[in-house]
């Protein structure tokens, strides 16, 4: 996430910009766009030092050397091994002035996923769901809509439209027949990924009907794959993986997407997928919906299955939790680990 700003040679805010999407222009080359002439002499404030490679795009030293500014404020060098450094350097072999680290520390909180694919080569994961007041995801007979409330789930959309993959279990796939898009559009269009070992999903669904309009992916165990040849057909991606206990590691699930160079997961459930990733500490930050509802039933699930911890000592505290309203429900966001 980059943004930046110009400012005239007087400090006026005369240009503005973001950098929209993957593959896209970059921040600097709307803020020059608007900013047009009034740049020169001016200033560059740029959350992330500007690139210097041949990419999907030119690289932005260029540009900048092309607007005319003659100072550079960049609140975090770039750690892409590409850039690290390399972008300030030729922007002061050319006699800009350049600062860096001003509001660094937010500027890499804005980049911890960034920086997550980075150092890792997996994404960032957000986990999500809704539940009843009495902690239940569904009802006994597999019903859950709607526990949130309208509100609610709307953050749930924005947020669909932030990030690169929805993940769900099988189960949620046969109980829910989901489409997992974001309704409105968001800025990013996210890949819908189905992860079952068994490789036992339904013929006819939503997901498989639009395999073909937004991507579909299906994570399954290496032997069970030539039971999706009809989801392929259907223009789904089926990926296997090598099961353990009948079970696919998350920690290779994400591998995989860190390698399509997805930033942002979401993992929107059910309670088994939910659980796996909790078990293999692969949780960092938490969207949670209370609705003041209450279902009860013994049978009804509860949001995390999995194995779960012995020993409360061993729970996962949130961190920097906060706690919201969200219409009637309360929303719960907090971070897995210190980022
Ligand atoms: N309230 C909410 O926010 C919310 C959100 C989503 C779903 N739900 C509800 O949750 C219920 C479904 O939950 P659920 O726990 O039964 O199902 P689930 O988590 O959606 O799916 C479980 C299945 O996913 C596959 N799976 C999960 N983790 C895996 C892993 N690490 N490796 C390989 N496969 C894995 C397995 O499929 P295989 O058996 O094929 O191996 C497993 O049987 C439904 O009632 C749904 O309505 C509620």
């Amino acid at each position: 996430m980059v943004g930046a700003v110009v400012l005239d040679s007087a400090g006026n805010l005369v240009g503005e910009g973001w950098h929209q999407k993957f593959g896209g222009p970059h921040a600097e080359v709307f803020a020059f766009a608007t900013a047009g002439e009034r740049a020169r002499g001016g200033t560059l404030i740029v959350t992330l030092e500007p690139c210097c490679h041949h990419g999907k795009t030119p690289p932005c030293t260029d540009a900048v050397l092309r607007s005319g500014v003659k100072r550079v404020v960049v609140a975090m060098a770039d750690p892409f091994p590409k850039v690290a450094g390399g972008g300030l350097q030729i922007l002061r072999d050319a006699g800009v002035e350049v600062i860096v680290g001003v509001c660094a520390a937010e500027a890499e909180k804005l980049n911890v996923p960034y920086r997550t694919l980075l150092r890792t080569g997996r994404p960032w994961v957000h986990l999500k769901w809704a539940m009843t007041l009495d902690g239940k995801i569904a009802t006994h007979t597999g019903d859950s809509k709607w526990i949130s409330g309208e509100e609610s789930r709307k953050r749930v959309h924005e947020l669909r439209g932030r990030v690169d993959a929805v993940l769900v279990g099988r189960g949620t796939v046969i109980a829910d027949d989901p489409l997992l898009t974001a309704r409105p559009a968001g800025p990013r269009i996210a890949a819908r990924v189905v992860v079952s070992a068994s490789g036992d999903l339904p013929e006819r669904c939503q997901l498989r009907a639009t395999a073909r309009n937004v991507p579909v992916l299906l994570y399954t165990s290496v032997g069970n794959e030539g039971k999706l040849a009809g989801w392929r057909a259907d223009g789904a991606e089926v990926i296997a993986i090598p099961a353990s206990d009948n079970a696919l590691s998350p920690d290779a699930i994400l591998a995989d997407l860190g390698t399509r160079r997805f930033t942002n997961v979401l993992v929107e459930g059910g309670a088994g997928l939910l659980g796996s990733f909790l078990d293999a500490k692969a949780a960092d930050e938490f969207h949670v919906f209370i609705a003041p509802k209450l279902v009860g039933g013994d049978t009804a699930l509860s949001p995390v299955g999995g194995r779960g911890v012995k020993l409360m000592a061993d729970a996962l505290e949130l961190a920097e939790c906060a706690f919201g309203q969200s219409g009637r429900d309360v929303y719960v966001h907090g971070f897995g680990a210190p980022g």
